[in-house]
């Protein structure tokens, strides 16, 4: 089907570009990438991750212990450390989430570790129990980073524990042997070396789990807890922000939040969550009709007016812009029934439906670069939007793990302009109409390489993309991949590990730019150099 979706639009710009050019190809769609204009750094801390003790999450997902028969690192699950490398994860954030408020890290260090309460346990379906056995502690977390190269992001408990503990903790990890007595004991226990940990969340959730707080009462808690933090390493601190998925976006959190901080240093960092919520709804993760693929993907995103309106209110405090973004949780929630194994609670089944969201959602993040310093999807293994499915010896990749593949090539290149006057979508959903980007797209440069990714979020349509290339670069040596499937409920499951996987996408290298062809629900990534 040929839908000439961009020239109804009735851009004039596509319409001179279409009619001087590209006829033979018959676009459908054209969008303008200006890599003479490229600028902001696209912080690769945006394609982070999250593991928390929860469910499946930590024990079993990523912990299997050092006696397990499935290959480990003294303990840690080997497949999950060498498809953490591929994809060049550049942080974790841990231990939770719920559970960091409720955390005290001294459990989780040493020979004899205490069998301790989880905050997940009371949600652990009957019959089932979640008792914290702490074998995963901070020594088992850096080694975990280490081994991928990853920057470690801990969140810290406010909502059941004191500054001091807080800042014990941050001396146990980075002061250097031989000073504190903390310090030795950290060596003592294994690393003699100081973790250096720079990303610290202070608290988690603080209008909910972590403490059930007004904005004004916890940016007091932030104060206490901050001000004497030592500083053995300079810290990037993480205040907790807003539940961005609420109705009303949750402004008045921020508005809080800043107002009780007046005067003082602000953060480096303001947390933002934003699940695209479908708990409340009848949608079911695994099985779902065209009106349900939309219904998903209209409220993900939903996300980009989240930033910019959370970003305009911290403006209004934050003239110099000290404070950027973190969006350290993010992804599709289903309601439960579909879980890997009952006890693993919040994990779903993933399909395309997801990897499409996650193209959506990272051109958003690409195209917010000025404001966002990092994002972690919620979370990495058997739960909500994981890249992986693990349990026992059995190991799948998702198919939002091959999104996250796909857009590395972003991570740390300039982040390029692009004129996407593609016309919206008008889509079928669960109440009526919405309206969609036709595509989606964000680009960067690294030298002269140029990339190019793109998310044709059609349920029905290929769609014929141009993409032409302004300020006199002429492209060479285009190569794309695409991951798509026939079928939009496809996934990977421990029987059929492969079914959805990228391939080589096929494009044609013009005078001044490159045409390619676009399945129905696909993510796409072009790299090409420019002469
Ligand atoms: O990611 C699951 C939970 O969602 C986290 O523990 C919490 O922070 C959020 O509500």
């Amino acid at each position: 089907m040929n839908r000439r979706r961009f020239l109804q639009a009735g851009s004039s710009l596509a319409l001179t570009a279409l009619a001087s050019s590209h006829l033979a190809f018959g676009a459908d769609a054209e969008i303008v990438l200006s890599p003479d204009k490229a600028g902001d750094v696209i912080n690769p801390n945006i394609y982070g991750h999250f593991i928390e003790h929860l469910g499946g999450v930590i024990y079993d997902g990523v912990w299997v212990g050092r006696n397990s028969p499935i290959p480990n690192i003294d303990g840690i699950r080997k497949q999950f450390v060498d498809d953490m490398k591929v994809i060049a994860a550049p942080n974790l954030r841990w231990p939770g989430g719920c559970f960091a408020d409720g955390y005290h890290w001294r459990d989780g260090i040493g020979k004899a570790r205490p069998r301790t309460y989880n905050f997940w346990q009371r949600r652990m379906p009957a019959g089932t129990h979640a008792t914290e056995t702490n074998q995963f502690g901070i020594h088992e977390f850096m080694h975990l980073c280490r081994l991928i190269g990853a920057e470690p992001y801990v969140a810290a408990n406010v909502g059941s524990s004191t500054p001091a503990e807080f800042h014990d903790w941050v001396s146990y990890c980075n002061a250097p042997a031989g000073t504190l007595t903390l310090a030795d004991e950290r060596a003592k226990n294994g690393d003699a070396q100081p973790f250096n940990i720079q990303y610290w969340g202070v608290g988690n959730e603080s209008w909910g789990c972590g403490g059930m707080m007004r904005p004004e009462e916890y940016a007091q808690k932030y104060r206490q807890f901050v001000t004497q933090l030592p500083n053995y390493k300079e810290p990037f601190l993480v205040a907790t922000g807003p539940r961005g998925h609420s109705a009303d976006e949750d402004i008045g959190w921020t508005t809080g939040f800043f107002e009780g901080m007046r005067g003082s240093d602000p953060p480096n960092g303001f947390s933002i969550h934003f699940y695209t919520d479908l708990r409340p709804t009848p949608l079911k993760a695994a099985d779902f009709n065209v009106p349900e693929w939309y219904e998903v993907l209209l409220r993900g995103v939903r996300i980009d007016r989240v930033i910019t309106d959370h970003w305009q209110e911290m403006g209004k405090f934050d003239s110099k812009r000290r404070t950027k973004l973190v969006v350290d949780e993010w992804g599709v929630w289903y309601k439960p029934g579909e879980e890997l194994t009952p006890s693993y609670i919040l994990s779903q089944p993933i399909t395309m439906r997801d990897a499409v969201h996650t193209g959506l959602t990272f051109d958003i993040f690409n195209r917010h670069a000025d404001k966002i310093a990092m994002a972690n999807v919620a979370q990495t293994v058997n739960c909500i939007h994981s890249l992986f499915l693990a349990h026992g010896d059995k190991f799948v990749r998702t198919p939002v793990y091959h999104v996250f593949d796909m857009y590395r090539v972003h991570m740390g290149a300039k982040q390029v302009p692009v004129s996407n006057p593609v016309a919206e979508l008008n889509v079928p959903v669960l109440a009526g109409q919405g309206r969609l980007p036709g595509l989606s797209a964000s680009a960067s440069m690294r030298d002269r390489r140029l990339a190019v990714t793109m998310t044709n979020p059609s349920a029905e349509s290929t769609l014929k993309t141009r993409l032409r290339i302004s300020g006199g670069g002429r492209p060479t040596e285009a190569r794309g991949t695409v991951l798509t499937h026939s079928d939009m409920r496809a996934g990977n499951t421990f029987s059929h590990p492969e079914e959805v996987k990228p391939s080589a996408l096929t494009s044609t290298v013009v005078a001044d730019g490159i045409e390619v062809v676009l399945p129905k629900n696909s993510v796409a990534v072009i790299e090409c150099m420019l002469a």
